[in-house]
Order: C-alpha cells, then structure tokens, then sequence
C-alpha cells in the first residue's frame, strides 16, 4: 500500500514539537509499519474456533434451557477472566473515538485507525460467540455487565498528549496480549486456549506497531518521548478499569497468575523498555533526564512490590493447597 508521503518535520527543539508536527513528523514511519503489518498479519476466521454444534436456546423468547453455573466447562478463574477480556474488548467504539480523534482519519495514520478497528471487532465477536455456544459464562450478567460497561465509555488518561498516547498503546497492547494468553492457559479448554492465543498473536502485533512507532519518536522528539514513557509507566492502568466489579476480579486474576505486577514488570514494561534501550538513550536535555530518572527508581521500587506479591501469592496459594488436602 502506499500513501503519499508527508514530508518530514526537519529536527525541532522540543518546544516546537506541538501534537500536530508529531503526527507529520510520524505519518512517513506509520506508513512503513502498516505496509509492514499488514505484510505479516494474517486474515482468521472467528467462527472457525467456536462449537457451534454444542449451542442451544436459552430461556426467554425461545424458551429454551435457563443458563446454569455446571453448564460451565472453564475454570472459575477461566471465567472471570473471559469475562474482563471481553468487556474490555467491547468498549472498542470509545477507544476507536480515542485513536481516530488522536491520529486522525487520513493519510497512513487513519488507515492504521481503520484497520486497527476492524481487526479489534474481530476479538469481541469471537469471545462472545465462544462463550455463548458453550454456555461459559451466565450471559444475562454478561449481557447487564456489558451495558453498563460500554454506558460509562472510555476515557483515556492520555488524550492531553499524542505521544503519551502512543506510549500507552505501546504497553496496553503488550498487557493485552499477555492477558488473553494467560487466559488461555488457566481456562481448562484446548479450543479456548486456541482461540486465545489466535487473539494474543493480534494484540501482539499491534503492539510491535506502537513499539516502532515510539522508537521513532525517540529519535525525532527524545525528550517529549521519554517523559510520556517515564508518566505513562509510573500511571500505567488497565483499560477496563471500569468494569463491574474490576477490582475483585482483579485480585482474583492476580493470584490466579493471568496478570499480576510480576507479570506486568517482567512480561510487559520490560520488554518494551528493553526493545527501545531506554536507560541508554543519550542527548536528553534537562527534563528527558529527569523523566529517565524517575523511570528507573520506579522501575526498582516496582520490582521490589512485585517481589512482595510473589511473596503474598506463594503463601496463599500454600494455605489454600493445605485446606483442600485436608479435607
Ligand atoms: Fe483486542
Ligand atoms: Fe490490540
């Protein structure tokens, strides 16, 4: 695909780096990684994972068979889990708004948009239909938890600042993937597994997008794109911190181990922090090395918490192994 170039920005001091001269300055690497991404991804089909010979009606105008907690194959932890993926899933016009108000609809930035978009719709709809057919989940909860989810929006914490964005997707994605992956593991279904992992390999390539994207912003503009990484890592919060009782199901994926601070330390911000050489960018003036600083003495305190979850996690997991032995 090729889209007229836009030529870019000649090097600027940071003060003069507004929002609109980085979308310019952007839109020429953007156009390589989507001719990039879309050469690697590869179309799938969601109704190909999904069992529909299992599905039957459910009570209401069908009068078929009311939803039942032992219906359930997955795991309990399988099924909160499913669940957050999915409402966070769902929320995609809000952050389709995000982005399109963000980047733009035009040139390579809003095809990027565009086909983001597309393939996102493709998780949601595979969820639910896989949930659906093989009665995983109560589906009036899921349905309620849905409305009320998607009623309240999305809102980014980023939308003052176009780079601060991109670092946030950067990471979102990588959290994203690393998340349904888990899931996958934990869920006690190969095909749910399958389908998982299908959706994994998505986000993960949407992540290398944004990753590359902000590798290039921290060579035009290093020190409005360190600060972004540096606030956007010490903010970081999970996209569908609005859910319906997010936080209980939180700690229940955290101790379950679908995505808890190791993980987030280790299996997210690491290794994008790694891929961009962040503590070896040199040139940074003033408030780039402040904002690489702060990155690095969060970065240690954040271990040293994750340390004392692990800690936490292994003695309640071992109380829990105790109990069932004993009964
Ligand atoms: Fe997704
Ligand atoms: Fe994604």
């Amino acid at each position: 695909m090729t889209i007229a170039p836009v030529q870019r920005t000649a090097s600027l001091g940071s003060s003069a780096w507004t929002d609109a001269r980085l979308i310019m300055a952007l839109e020429e690497v953007v156009e390589q990684e989507l001719n990039r991404h879309l050469k690697v991804a590869k179309d799938w089909m969601p109704h190909e994972f999904v069992p529909w010979s299992q599905g039957r009606d459910f009570e209401g105008v069908l009068g078929g068979e009311a939803w039942s907690l032992e219906q359930s194959q997955v795991t309990p932890l399988g099924r909160v889990a499913l669940v957050v993926n999915l409402l966070t899933e769902d929320n995609l016009p809000s952050y389709h708004h995000e982005i399109a108000t963000m980047f733009g609809r035009e040139g390579a930035w809003g095809t990027w948009v565009h086909r983001w978009t597309a393939e996102e719709g493709r998780h949601g709809i595979a969820i639910r239909d896989f949930l659906l057919a093989t009665r995983a989940v109560d589906p009036n909860e899921l349905e309620r938890a849905r409305m009320s989810h998607m009623s309240e929006g999305f809102e980014s914490d980023n939308s003052h600042s176009m780079l601060h964005s991109v670092a946030y997707v950067a990471f979102q994605e990588l959290a994203t993937r690393i998340s349904h992956r888990n899931t996958g593991h934990h869920a006690g279904d190969p095909l749910c597994d399958q389908l998982l992992a299908k959706i994994a390999n998505d986000e993960n390539l949407h992540m290398i997008f944004y990753r590359n994207l902000l590798k290039a912003a921290l060579e035009i503009a290093p020190d409005q794109a360190m600060r972004a990484i540096s606030d956007v890592v010490t903010d970081f919060r999970m996209p569908g911190h609005g859910i319906p009782g997010f936080e209980r199901a939180a700690a229940q994926i955290a101790i379950g181990g679908v995505y808890n601070l190791r993980i987030h330390h280790d299996d997210v911000l690491q290794p994008v922090l790694r891929h961009l050489k962040v503590m070896e960018v040199s040139g940074l003036g003033p408030d780039g090395l402040q904002a690489q600083d702060e990155l690095g003495v969060f970065l240690g305190g954040l271990d040293a918490q994750a340390t004392k979850f692990d800690e936490r996690q292994a003695a309640l997991l071992a109380r829990r192994a105790a109990r069932q032995a004993a009964r």
